[in-house]
């Protein structure tokens, strides 16, 4: 075991793994946008959209913050969950189902970033990168409303249709 390991090393390479999974996400929406079924959840993805646009440019500016360049690394939690997600677009395809199911991948995957976003930012703070916290904390707002916004959606009218 190194010893040479600090919360610094930790901070960096979950940055990097959030880096590699909202580029992923970037890419998992438009295609969640175009399954969606109903106007209301097909406009929140796309929405979310823009927003994980910003995502990426604010890691790429706490990169700089720590001198170190914008680079992703392989995230297997979020390639899972983005797996899932396929998995029930296809099985759930034309079905009264399929908005429940794309709601609920959704969620699994803002779950993730507020998990990491919460840990990154706390870390930040501890090693007392100021700037980070706020970037970071912008994001994770973001999320929060985010996975809000789908439970509404939910409730409202994509679980009845479904059940
Ligand atoms: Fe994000
Ligand atoms: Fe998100």
């Amino acid at each position: 075991m190194s010893k040479e390991k600090t919360l610094e090393d930790l901070f960096h390479d979950t940055l990097k793994d959030m880096y590699y999974a909202e580029r992923k996400i970037l890419k998992a929406l438009p295609k969640m946008a175009r399954a969606a079924q109903a106007p209301e959840l097909k406009a929140a993805f796309e929405k979310h959209k823009e927003q994980t646009e910003t995502h990426v440019e604010r890691l790429q500016q706490v990169f700089e913050l720590i001198g170190k360049r914008a680079q992703g690394k392989t995230c297997d939690a979020i390639e899972g969950i983005v797996a899932e997600g396929e998995e029930i677009m296809e099985e759930f395809k034309g079905t009264p189902a399929l908005d429940a199911g794309l709601i609920s991948s959704a969620q699994a995957v803002e779950h993730y970033e507020i998990s990491r976003y919460g840990t990154l930012k706390t870390w930040a703070k501890t090693i007392g990168l100021k700037d980070a916290v706020s970037l970071l904390d912008a994001t994770l707002k973001e999320e929060v409303v985010t996975d809000e916004d789908l439970t509404k959606i939910a409730t409202a009218q994509a679980n009845k249709k479904a059940a």
